[in-house]
């Protein structure tokens, strides 16, 4: 078992040290010491995890991840959330003070497929329960290891691992020890698709997190939420946690989806779901593939065009929410700071890759 495999000691030359295990990564022992690591999709692909090794060893479990550059690479950077220590080791790592206080801490959890659910033709949403409460803020993620994915190539120690994957909650915290996800088949995904087409009722799953930091804020503002493709999970889950506020009656929610054709429209049902609880919702779907014939009278187009100062009022003043692939967050950025003169402050997202 897990117990046996050897654990090694890292320090962080600045005084701080902690366990790493061998079937651990080092940013996710940092992240479960309470080492407030800087990081956003804990899958090798933003890079902004980056670390330099002082002393020891790491193995890599992931040598081409798209987060590190050649530079990077020349310069003997690597990436905490791909690194697994085979030796005590000294890390000089990017990390706040302190765990932020509303965080709970990241963990390892066996959960059972409990309720599955065709949201359309490719967007399945997933039930997990698993022992003791589901502690999570809305919009945070997890990565799951399911049954039958591929084993990982890089695992250092030999034993099968599976292929994890990052999804996000859709639903809120709860003591039932329920986590649910809607998760889309990717063309060609080894995971996805698996999600999608095979799992069933009483499956087992390992859920490790939570992780991220685009979670619901406690500022009393209006919110907008910008959710693409697989991004919807985060969006509902940061929707329905805003509803169940003491002020929910006085927000304003605006929502914005997109999807290539008009069967990939889903978001209804959770708009619906909160329209008697806050001031104001209002959902703008849009179909990016231009087909004239497919009966689509909603806009057409990529999200980010949508968006504008006399679309959503207030804008400025708005916390906003971005969810999805990385050219459409990248987009959306873009425009609200450069062109709409939002401030980065106000916008929240992990970029996934
Ligand atoms: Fe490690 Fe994104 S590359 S957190």
């Amino acid at each position: 078992g897990a117990a046996t495999l050897p654990t090694h000691a890292i320090s962080t030359g600045d005084g701080r040290s902690f366990e790493c295990g061998s079937t651990d990564t080092l940013l996710r022992a940092a992240l479960r010491a309470g080492v407030a690591a800087t990081y956003e999709c804990n899958s090798g692909g933003c890079g902004t995890c980056k670390f330099t090794l002082t002393s020891g060893e790491m193995h890599q479990l992931d040598p081409d991840a798209a987060g590190l550059t050649p530079r990077d690479k020349r310069k003997g950077k690597m990436l905490a959330c791909q690194s697994v220590p085979l030796t005590d080791c000294e890390v000089a790592l990017q990390a706040g003070d302190a765990w932020f206080a509303d965080q709970s801490t990241p963990g390892v959890r066996s959960g059972r497929v409990t309720r599955v659910r065709h949201l359309t033709h490719d967007l399945r949403e997933m039930t997990l329960t698993a022992p003791g409460a589901a502690e999570f803020l809305p919009g945070q993620f997890a990565m799951l290891t399911v049954p039958g994915a591929p084993i990982h190539r890089g695992s250092p120690d030999g034993a099968p691992r599976g292929l994890e994957r990052a999804y996000s909650m859709s639903n809120l915290p709860n003591d039932d020890g329920q986590w649910q996800f809607q998760i889309k088949r990717v063309p060609g995904g080894a995971v996805s698709g698996i999600v999608v087409d095979d799992l069933d009722i009483g499956d087992e799953v390992l859920i490790d997190g939570p992780y991220g930091h685009a979670h619901l804020k406690d500022s009393g503002r209006d919110i907008v939420v910008v959710a693409g493709g697989s991004g919807l999970a985060p969006m509902v889950s940061v929707v329905r946690g805003l509803a169940e506020r003491a002020d929910a009656v006085d927000r304003r929610i605006d929502f914005y989806y997109g999807g290539r054709t008009p069967v990939d429209m889903c978001a209804i049902e959770f708009v619906d779901e909160v329209r008697d609880r806050v001031a104001r919702v209002e959902l703008v779907e849009a179909v990016s593939m231009d087909d004239a014939d497919d009966g689509w009278t909603g806009p057409r187009g990529f999200i980010h065009a949508l968006i504008d100062h006399d679309t959503v009022d207030g804008l400025a003043d708005r916390d906003i929410y971005i969810a999805g692939p990385p050219m459409m967050t990248d987009a959306v950025v873009r425009k609200l700071v450069l062109e709409l003169g939002v401030s980065t402050d106000n916008i929240h997202y992990d970029r996934f890759f």
